[in-house]
């Protein structure tokens, strides 16, 4: 396992070395994984439009369709980000759309945003980690986690903790990346993805986390669509259903809270 990381903001989060390895076995993983967001922060939301060719939004629409939104909803959205995925609950119809995350720079930025919308009543954002949640049991109709369960310490503790915050007969909506089936379309997305996009996005957000060389490999590394239902079903989750979208470039995947526990 590789030795927690020394370094401050401004250095890389992780070595060639253990980028080759595996990302997910750092003993700090979650404090390199809260410098590479506050690194790249600012240009997060351009980067994904610009290197998901404008499909990045409608796969967080995907999800919220996947969720069966309705008004008297309570949504939590684990590892909000920049928070859109918590502000499409709103426009949905949530009565209320709570986003969590770790990292303040990126909570920052979901503030600003959601100022600027119709839902600053219905939407709000809080620090919360994922691995311990600072909500009472049973609490939300619908929970969420986009492109968060790769970056946690431990997936299979966080889909415990956010099992435990939906209420008995709730949805939790996992949306994350994966590896498309077919050879030919992961042949030109693994050459896109380790090649092309972490000099592009690298440029862009001027970043010297090595985020966007995290991206990739931490791809690769984590568990794919199938192992996600089944960490689900351990969590005490049933029936996961995955919608995968994009040709298979991300999937979004829907588990329900047994109504008797
Ligand atoms: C790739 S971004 C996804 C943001 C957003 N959900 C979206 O759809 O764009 C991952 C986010 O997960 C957050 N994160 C990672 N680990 C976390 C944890 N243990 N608790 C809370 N947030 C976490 C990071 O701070 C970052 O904002």
């Amino acid at each position: 396992m590789p030795a927690p990381s020394q370094a401050g903001p401004s250095q890389p989060a992780w070595t060639g070395t253990e980028l080759a390895a595996d990302p997910h076995v750092a003993a700090d993983k979650a404090d390199r994984v809260r410098r590479m967001f506050a690194s790249i922060a600012r240009s997060y939301d351009l980067n994904n439009r610009l290197h998901s060719f404008g499909r990045d939004q409608a796969w967080r629409r995907a999800a919220v369709r996947l969720a069966g939104v309705t008004p008297g909803d309570r949504v939590l959205d684990v590892a909000c980000g920049t928070g859109d995925l918590t502000l499409a609950f709103a426009d949905a119809g949530a009565k209320e759309a709570l986003g969590a995350d770790f990292t303040p720079e990126m909570l920052d930025l979901a503030r600003h945003k959601a100022a600027a919308t119709r839902h600053a009543n219905a939407v709000r954002f809080e620090a919360a980690d994922a691995m311990n949640l600072p909500y009472d049991d049973r609490t939300f109709d619908i929970v969420s986690i986009a492109f968060g369960i790769r970056n946690v310490h431990d997936p299979h503790r966080a889909l415990r903790e956010l099992r435990r915050v939906l209420r008995p007969g709730g949805r939790l909506i996992v949306l994350e990346f994966s590896r498309p089936a077919n050879r030919v379309v992961r042949a030109v997305n693994d050459l896109y993805c380790r090649h092309v996009l972490p000099r592009t996005a690298t440029f862009i957000a001027r970043d010297r986390s090595g985020a966007y060389r995290y991206l990739p490999r931490s791809i690769e590394t984590f568990l794919d669509p199938g192992d996600i239902r089944a960490a689900m079903i351990s969590a005490g989750l049933v029936a996961p259903v995955t919608e995968s979208l994009t040709f298979g470039v991300c999937a979004v995947t829907r588990a329900i809270r047994p109504a008797q526990q």
